[in-house]
């Protein structure tokens, strides 16, 4: 009999399952098989308008068409938006709640309509959509309803940027959409979206969801279109925020498009994320997670696990396990409940797998995929079976380059710090997974991947609730989360402070105006680079005038290769420093606070003598007060654990970034710079600070007091210099993670666009700060900005 069984489990084979399009194909039909712009509440199309084809991937046919955005279309969507906007914010969070709500409710009415339009237009599976993307949506419209109703109590201080265009991807089209949208209306902005070319469709169907539950005219407007209407979109001056998720290519370039606009900037791109396996994982688990982490979505996810890593004693094991896997796996129409992949979203994806897998095996790679695999591809639509690609060295194009298909490359490691080296060699940093039964490995190895997320024992999970964004090339900014709604959220406007901030450059005075002076001893102050004074390389020394345009003193003119030699020292110090103990960084703080008053009379004649007024030992008393405060912080600016719909937890980690340029303001010379440099120390960055370049000998006159306070050498570099010069080296820098930039417009302008080489984070600002003003020159904004979060999902039971 259990022969009998075993022999019928074998034979058995699927028979149909679909699903029916009829009520997905007669929505398209209703309209005419044609779409429109949403804009002001109304749907518009210039007559005339170009319009362009989308295709159904499963078949290749002609599934509508749609509008291409012009100029104009996009300034009508901005203009709609502006209008409605103060209205919106005006509603209040309860009000915006409420309509967040009726959001969630009319997605969760209408899901299978918007899954199977979803498969029609993008190719993926019914299964997918209906169990995964359409209801992650109708969850972020319900969490960030939670998130209106809470704004005022939970960010006190903080109100809506303004109007919000947002640029998303095909790979998750109404997924995509609900992310970015539900954020930026609950906080009270107004939103341009622009969805892909690919897969306009559920956009608008949301978008007329959206009107017949009452959402307010110009609150959401949609404008479709390809690539110019995005960056149309991106150029457009009246909107106040960029939120994008793509390939890192048009990242960089909206990067580019934005310096210096004052437009906030959100970036979610690619990735090439590795699936690490351990000697002692449940292999069998492995196997499902790598279906998962790779077929899931025909691999087309910007978190793919595409990278395994595999522990060298159970690699052979695993391919085999694999292997045998892939050999069941379905491929075939989307609308079948019994298919795993379905089709890939276009021609032009298509060849790009095909051509990155023959690239793979002319590199050396052994591909394998499943034996029916040739058949299925000559079907109607646009399929690419399941692919393994092993023997691939790491430098290889396809262990290096986003396939964004459903190939996955494995590799070989022998130990767990190899695994790391491995898994962290690549400029990407979206997500990772680590699969092994001991969770004390696990647990040492997650805050050692540069990722975002980190899943362990479990891949590809999504919650609102819990933030999701890369590090390096994968971009900037969270989504999801407390963290995601900051995004969407600037400090409310306080009146301006009164204190005259900036003072005039002083303008040399000949010598001869002190005819009986002698010559001062020489005190030139080097570069502070790896916890030891040191030359400039330039061998040039710059004059500081004091107020009265006497020269009170010199400095060392830092050039390139300086900065070089202290982003240098700032790394070697970098991990060190990042695993100190926030209680062992606050002691630092601490003494570094008692050595500056201890010589607190010295520090204020020096910034007197420089300004010519006597606001020195103000000036050097709220330093010391800023010390403290970060001190403070240093072990209290503690993440969290989100409740997030497993049996499970995603512990939410506030990590350093790394190295840190930093960039001083001239106003407080003392006071500016403490103020940026001790959130980023005390939060476990490295920092490479060009000080003022009208004031900076407040700067050199602190290597002595960090040379006292036990700062490790190479946490804190200091090179003076010509600010903008410097602080565009450190942009260009690939080894510089943020830059921070306090100066001019323009300056600020040359260090966004130059900073798009390896997409650092950059926070920049022209207009002068008071630092006395703890409102502004203190707080949690600056740990924000000094820290990165990584969500570690940590599922448990047997
Ligand atoms: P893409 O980055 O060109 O397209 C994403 C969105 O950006 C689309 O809405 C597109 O119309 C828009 N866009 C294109 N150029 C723009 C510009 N200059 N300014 C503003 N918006 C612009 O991605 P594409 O071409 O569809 O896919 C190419 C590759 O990108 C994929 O093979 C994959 O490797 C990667 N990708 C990554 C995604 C992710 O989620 N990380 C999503 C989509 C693609």
């Amino acid at each position: 009999m259990a022969a009998a069984v075993a022999e019928i489990f074998e034979s058995m084979s699927y028979g149909p399952a679909p699903e029916s399009d009829a009520e997905a194909r007669r929505w398209i039909a209703d309209r005419g098989g044609e779409g429109a712009h949403y804009a002001a509440g109304a749907w518009y199309r210039a007559p005339g308008a170009e319009l362009f084809d989308v295709f159904e991937p499963a078949t290749g046919e002609l599934l509508a068409r749609v509008p291409q955005g012009t100029e104009e279309d996009v300034d009508r969507a901005v203009a709609a938006a502006r209008a409605a906007q103060p209205a919106w914010a005006a509603l209040g969070g309860h009000g915006r709640a409420r309509h967040l709500y009726a959001l969630a409710r009319a997605v969760q009415k209408h899901s299978r309509l918007l899954a199977v339009l979803e498969v029609l237009d993008n190719g993926k599976s019914i299964r997918e959509t209906r169990d995964l993307d359409i209801p992650l949506v109708a969850r972020h419209f319900y969490h960030h309803a939670g998130w209106a109703q809470l704004l005022d109590t939970e960010f006190p201080g903080y109100g809506p940027l303004g109007v919000v265009g947002q640029v998303i991807p095909w790979n998750f089209p109404l997924l995509m959409l609900a992310w970015k949208v539900a954020p930026a209306l609950a906080a009270g902005n107004t939103v341009v979206l622009k969805p892909a070319e690919f897969t306009p469709l559920t956009a608008l169907c949301f978008a007329e969801l959206a009107h017949d539950a009452g959402l307010p005219a110009g609150v959401l407007n949609v404008v479709t279109g390809d690539g110019r209407t995005g960056a149309a979109l991106v150029a457009h001056a009246d909107v106040d925020k960029i939120a994008f998720t793509g390939s890192t290519d048009v990242g960089r370039a909206i990067r580019r498009a934005t310096a210096g606009s004052g437009k906030k900037l959100s970036l979610e791109l690619g990735g090439k994320s590795p699936f690490v396996v351990f000697e002692d994982a449940d292999l069998d688990s492995v196997v499902e997670g790598v279906v998962d982490a790779i077929w899931f979505n025909q691999g087309q996810v910007c978190c793919a696990g595409s990278r395994i890593l595999v522990q060298e004693g159970v690699h052979d094991r695993l391919i085999e396990k694999l292997r045998w896997r892939m050999e069941r796996l379905r491929i075939g129409s989307p609308l079948d409940k019994g298919v795993d992949l379905g089709a890939i979203v276009a021609p032009v994806q298509l060849e790009r797998i095909r051509s990155l897998v023959e690239r793979g095996v002319r590199e050396g790679a052994m591909c394998f995929q499943p034996s029916w695999a040739r058949v299925e591809e000559s079907q109607r639509g646009w399929f690419y079976p399941p692919t393994l690609l092993t023997g691939v060295a790491p430098a290889a194009t396809v262990a290096q380059t986003e396939i964004f298909g459903p190939v996955a490359v494995a590799m070989p490691f022998r130990t767990p710090s190899e695994a790391v080296a491995l898994a962290n060699n690549t400029p990407f940093g979206l997500a990772a997974s680590v699969w092994t039964e001991n969770i004390n490995l696990a647990l040492d190895i997650a805050p050692r991947l540069k990722a975002g997320v980190v899943w362990i024992n479990t891949t590809n999970q999504f919650d609102a609730s819990a933030g999701f964004g890369g590090y390096r090339e994968s971009g900037f900014g969270r989504e999801g989360g407390r963290e995601g709604m900051y995004e969407y959220l600037a400090p409310s406007k306080v009146p301006n402070a009164t204190r005259p901030m900036v003072e005039a450059r002083p303008r040399e005075r000949s010598a001869a105006a002190d005819p009986g002076a002698l010559p001062r001893i020489d005190r030139t102050p080097k570069l502070y680079v790896g916890g030891k004074q040191a030359r400039p390389d330039s061998g040039y020394t710059r004059r500081v005038l004091g107020a009265d345009g006497r020269v009170v003193g010199e400095v060392g003119e830092g050039n390139r290769k300086d900065l070089r030699n202290a982003v240098e020292a700032a790394h070697k110090a970098a991990t060190g420093w990042a695993r100190t103990s926030g209680h062992a960084r606050a002691q630092i703080l601490y003494y570094v606070a008692e050595n500056l008053s201890a010589r607190a009379d010295e520090f204020a004649a020096r910034l007197d003598a420089m300004r010519g007024h006597g606001d020195g030992g103000a000036e050097v008393d709220a330093t010391v007060r800023r010390l403290f405060t970060y001190a403070a912080w240093a072990d209290k600016y503690d993440g969290a654990v989100h409740d997030v719909p497993i049996r499970g937890v995603a512990l939410a980690m506030h990590e350093p970034i790394g190295v840190v340029g930093v960039a001083c303001p001239d106003e407080q010379p003392l006071l500016g710079l403490v103020s940026l440099v001790a959130p980023l120390v005390a939060t476990g960055n490295a920092v490479v600070v060009v000080p003022s370049q009208v004031h900076p000998l407040a700067a050199t006159d602190l290597y002595g007091v960090l040379d006292t306070s036990d700062v490790p050498g190479g946490v804190i570099n200091i090179v003076t210099g010509a600010r903008d010069p410097l602080a565009l080296v450190l942009a260009e820098h690939d080894d510089v993670d943020a830059l921070w930039y306090r100066g001019t417009h323009a300056g600020a302008t040359t260090v966004e666009r130059a900073s798009a080489g390896n997409l650092k984070r950059t926070w920049t600002a022209w207009a002068p700060t008071d630092w006395y003003d703890v409102a502004r020159g203190e707080g949690r904004a600056f740990l924000r900005e000094a820290t990165q979060v990584k969500n570690v999902w940590v599922p448990y039971g047997e």
